[in-house]
């Protein structure tokens, strides 16, 4: 018990550099007294003693402003920073690491018993005022922008942000990006010029074309294996070449554009 109590001070000075001791954290923070009471509310829950867990949770809200369902299930190094105008549906699910500012309501959007309430994986932080709704993931490592509104499941390691939720940092770009490069090394030319950092439209629609061609190219190869594996007579043929200059000049005239902003 101890050692979860010394994990959970080290969560507090990991993410708020306002902490100064385990004495002030232990007396000062309501999202850790939100916390331990939802310990001892989800006991009671698991042991079927419903109505002392639903008022130990009424306690913690009184006490803290956070109101924590005690079905809800609650992961290691879970911090809340300020609490107050929380609210964490019954069939939420927090991973470890997780943190959440005052005003997050992770709520559902049905009347339906079941899963309702969205789960948090590892490391994702939910921004002061948003409101992630509905039974879907928020994936590892994810962030919810402060006052967003999210609906919808969101990618590990992405940024969402605005009403309605939008991504504004994927984390598989990288991955995007490279399956892009093999692409244009495959058809002939450099894809310098087409990444999509560029700000040129121009080139980052040379860019979504590139990724579709990836997977244009991926389906017809996976049908010419399965044909001629049905012992169909099929040729591969040569593709056409592609002229360096013609991207060249669409390098040349992000460049320009870049450079203009
Ligand atoms: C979403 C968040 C995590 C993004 O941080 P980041 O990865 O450093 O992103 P940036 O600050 O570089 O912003 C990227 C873009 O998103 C926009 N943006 C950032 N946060 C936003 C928000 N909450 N709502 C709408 N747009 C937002 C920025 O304006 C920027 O837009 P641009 O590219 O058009 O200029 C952060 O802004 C945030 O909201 N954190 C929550 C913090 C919080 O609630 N603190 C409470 C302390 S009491």
């Amino acid at each position: 018990m101890f050692e979860r109590l010394r994990e959970d001070i080290q969560s507090v000075f990991h993410r708020d550099p306002a902490a100064r001791n385990a004495f002030e954290v232990l007396t000062c923070y309501p999202g850790m007294h939100a916390i331990w009471l939802h310990r001892l509310s989800g006991w009671l829950w698991r042991k079927d003693l419903k109505w002392p867990a639903r008022m130990v949770s009424n306690f913690g809200r009184w006490l803290t402003g956070i109101e924590i369902h005690p079905g809800a299930k609650v992961g290691r190094r879970f911090f809340i920073d300020h609490g107050m105008g929380i609210v964490i549906g019954e069939t939420a699910e927090i991973g470890d690491d997780v943190t959440l500012y005052q005003g997050v309501t992770l709520g559902g959007t049905s009347w339906n018993k079941g899963k309702r309430h969205p789960t948090l994986e590892s490391g994702v932080v939910v921004g002061a005022g948003a409101k992630v709704l509905g039974p879907f993931t928020v994936g590892a490592g994810a962030k919810v922008g402060s006052n967003a509104v999210v609906t919808k499941a969101v990618p590990a390691g992405a940024t969402v942000v605005g009403i309605p939720g939008r991504i504004i940092v994927k984390s598989d770009d990288s991955e995007a990006e490279a399956k892009r490069k093999a692409m244009a090394e495959k058809i002939g030319f450099d894809a310098y010029g087409v990444s999509e950092d560029m700000p040129d439209p121009v080139a980052k629609a040379i860019g979504q074309l590139l990724d579709h061609l990836q997977a244009v190219d991926v389906r017809m190869e996976d049908m010419g294996k399965a044909l001629k594996s049905l012992g169909c007579e099929y040729r591969e043929k040569a593709l056409p070449e592609l002229h360096q200059e013609v991207f060249d000049c669409i390098k040349e005239r992000s460049e320009n554009k870049a450079a203009q902003d």
